[in-house]
Parts: C-alpha cells; structure tokens; sequence
C-alpha cells in the first residue's frame, strides 16, 4: 500500500531523517513531528549494545516518522536485530520504506488495541521499544491555538498528553527495554510522574541524557524545555518510585549533572495554587508552575484575577524570594520544570533584603518604596546564587 501513494520525494537519501519537511506547522505540532537528531539514536546504541541486545532482538519504532532510529542497524553489533516499524503518517512511512528497505512497517494508531500481534512482534520475541513518541499535552497553553485534532487512544492508556500514553503502550506490550526520548517533566513532576505510574512501576531507568527541546527542528528556541533520553529495563512490579526518580542523576548533553533530591524547594512552603483562604491585607500572586512558567506569568498581582493566590502574609518573604528569583536568577534550560529552588540558611540570612527588593520592583502592590542599597541587593543575589549551578 505504501508504494502505491504519489512520491513527495525524488531523492529520499539526500533528506535529513530530523526534520519532517512534508508537513505543515499546524499538523507537525498535531501528529508530535518533531524528529530526533542522529546523536540521541547514536547514544541509543551505545547503550543498547553496552546492555546485551543484540543478534536475536526486535527493535520497534511504533511513531517512526522517517526512521531516524533504523540507523541503529548501521552499527554492526545491531545489525542482525530484526527492525519494525509504524506510523500514522503515511508520507512520513513512504520516506522510511525507502530509506530502509529492511524494515518490516506498518500504518497503524500505536494507540488503540495495543498488543504485540498488531505489529507483526510474537509473544516470545525479546522486544527493544525505541523512539521519540509525539508529545501533545492537550492541557497545555502552548500553540493552543493550532492545536486540533485529538487522536483516538484505548481508555486504559488515556492521560493528557499522549507522550504519556505512548509509555503506557510500551508497557502494555511489555518491552523488554524501552529507549525513548521524553520530557523530562515525566520524571520530575510528582503528577506527571503518577500519571505514568504503571510504566515507571514496571521500568527501571539504567542511562539518561538531557538536551533542550530546541534541538528538535523547527521547535520554539523561547520557550524550550528540557527533553530527557533514556533507557529504560523492565523490571516488573519495581521499577522506579518518585523518590528513585528523585535520586536519579540526570547528565546533560552540555555535560552538567543533577538530581531532583540536591534541591530544595521554597514552593513547599507556600500555597502555588487558589485556595478558598482569605488574608488581610489581601496580597495576590499569579499561580506559580515551575521555573518556566515563572519566567513567562507575572508575581504579586495589583488586583484579583483567575489564578491569582491569595499570600499568606506570614510568608511574604518567600513569594519576595520567588519575584527575585523570576527577575535575577539566570536558570539553565534543565531547571525549566523544577519547582522555584532555594537555600533556607541563604534565605534566611536575607529575609529582609527579599521583601525591600520586592517591594520596590512592585510599586503598583506596595506603594513606591526608597531604592533598597546596593549591599541588599548583593544580599538576594547571593542568597539566589547559592541554589544555582550558575547565576549572575
Ligand atoms: C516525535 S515524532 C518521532 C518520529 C521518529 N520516531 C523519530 O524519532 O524521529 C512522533 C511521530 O509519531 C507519529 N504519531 C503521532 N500519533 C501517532 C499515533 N497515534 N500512532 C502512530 N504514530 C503516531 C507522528 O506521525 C510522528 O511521526
């Protein structure tokens, strides 16, 4: 069936295999078509050699787009594995079929009656799940208004973003490995990381990189969040627990590491979210996310409105902290999904420098306030500067 369609391409080989040059930008954010560069599936191999796969395996891209990942059988040691292939996209699979002709490919939903049969995999096959499954959280603000098209998926696989979904699917098939590129959000916000709970509960992660989201061609380089690669081990009923997540040290592609447990974080002191609690004086914050979102919403609020969270005035320094943080911290992409990080003993030496900076920033809050001195501006600064790996 693939061949019969019209070819959009004369000379597939001299395509790159990152960028789905065939769609638009409104389809490309529907379908998740954002391609993986060559040096993530090269990362991919190493790791999968370096675990035993090898002649005997299945390695199955079920969201292949153009196959980036078939390269993988370039590399001798993986040469013998037998390689399958899926996507909705049918130009994207005429490119694949052309590129490699050794892959056995289908167009199928990945979503819907997930079992290994609908992809042509036995029962008994030892199965690598690799890939870069399309992310589209349909909650989210971003490129709302392009965003159209929700693709069916089977009911116990639901969640709000079909990344989320996808994991759910390679666990239903029961990989064996799983090699995927996500966001890094998955694994380092508590709801994500439920909503993924019976992939994670069932796959332990062995290797991971980190690399920002601007990689994938043709995606914002504003707004750019962190994308985790990892491989994961079926491990079933352990897996991995929040807390493992937390433990987990993340390495950046920029050669930077971190875990979520290094941290802490002045949002557990504070309401993030509206609560029905009213204060006097009534001081207002805009809803706080994680660092991202900071960087992008406003703080203290001059007036009420949706999302707007009522502050506690016996915490007052710490949402100062958190305006400070929105305007002088200079955070890596990495941090972008964290929680608003911060150093008690730093904070707590510069409480007051925190709410005279503030206060000044935010004269429609608080009245116009005398310029704070140079020394308490140092003060916050070098209480901010503690919790980050760089700062100025
Ligand atoms: C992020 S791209 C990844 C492509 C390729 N795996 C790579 O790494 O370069 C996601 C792919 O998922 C495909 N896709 C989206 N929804 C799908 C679905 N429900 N079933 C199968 N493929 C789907 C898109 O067409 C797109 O090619």
């Amino acid at each position: 069936m693939l061949n019969n369609q019209p070819s959009l391409f004369h000379d597939p080989q001299e395509q790159s295999l990152s960028e789905p040059v065939h769609l638009g930008a409104k389809t490309r954010v529907n379908l998740g078509s954002f391609y993986t560069p060559a040096r993530y599936v090269d990362a991919v191999g190493e790791w999968l050699v370096k675990h035993g796969v090898g002649d005997g395996w299945t390695i199955a891209d079920l969201s292949c787009g153009y196959g980036a990942f078939f390269r993988l059988a370039a590399d001798p040691r993986l040469a013998k594995c037998r390689y399958v292939g899926n996507d909705i996209d049918a130009l994207a699979l005429e490119k694949a079929a052309y590129v490699f002709p050794f892959v056995a490919f289908s167009r199928k939903n990945a979503l819907v009656g997930v079992e290994r049969e609908k992809f042509g995999i036995g029962k008994g096959e030892k199965l690598v799940v690799v890939g870069n499954p399309p992310y589209n959280d349909i909650t989210s603000q971003a490129k709302q208004k392009i965003k159209a098209e929700i693709m069916p998926v089977d009911v116990d696989l639901k969640a709000r973003d079909v990344g989320m979904s996808s994991l759910l699917a390679y666990e239903r098939l029961r990989a064996d490995f799983v090699a995927v590129l996500h966001p890094l959000s998955y694994l380092v916000k508590k709801s994500n990381f439920d909503a993924c709970r019976r992939f994670f509960g069932n796959y332990e992660m062995l290797e991971n990189l980190v690399f920002p989201s601007s990689e994938f061609a043709g995606t914002s380089r504003k707004s750019v969040f962190p994308v985790v690669v990892g491989l994961y081990k079926r491990k079933e009923g352990v897996g991995m627990s929040f807390d493992d997540a937390a433990r987990t040290v993340f390495k950046t592609v920029e050669g930077d590491s971190f875990s979520l447990s290094q941290y802490e974080f002045i949002t557990a002191k504070i309401a993030k979210y509206p609560t029905r609690r009213r204060y006097k004086p009534e001081l207002l914050f805009y809803t706080i996310r994680d660092v991202n979102a900071l960087k992008r919403s406003k703080t203290f609020l001059p007036r009420r409105m949706p999302n707007a969270v009522d502050v506690d005035p016996a915490k007052l320094a710490y949402y100062c902290y958190i305006d400070a943080f929105k305007r002088y911290a200079r955070t890596p992409y990495w941090m972008g999904n964290l929680d608003i990080p911060y150093d008690p003993e730093a904070f707590a030496r510069s409480r007051d420098d925190m709410l005279d900076v503030a206060m000044y920033n935010n004269p429609a809050v608080f009245g116009r306030r005398d310029l704070p001195s140079p020394e308490s501006f140092e003060r916050m600064r070098t209480a901010i500067a503690g919790c980050l790996p760089q700062f100025n």
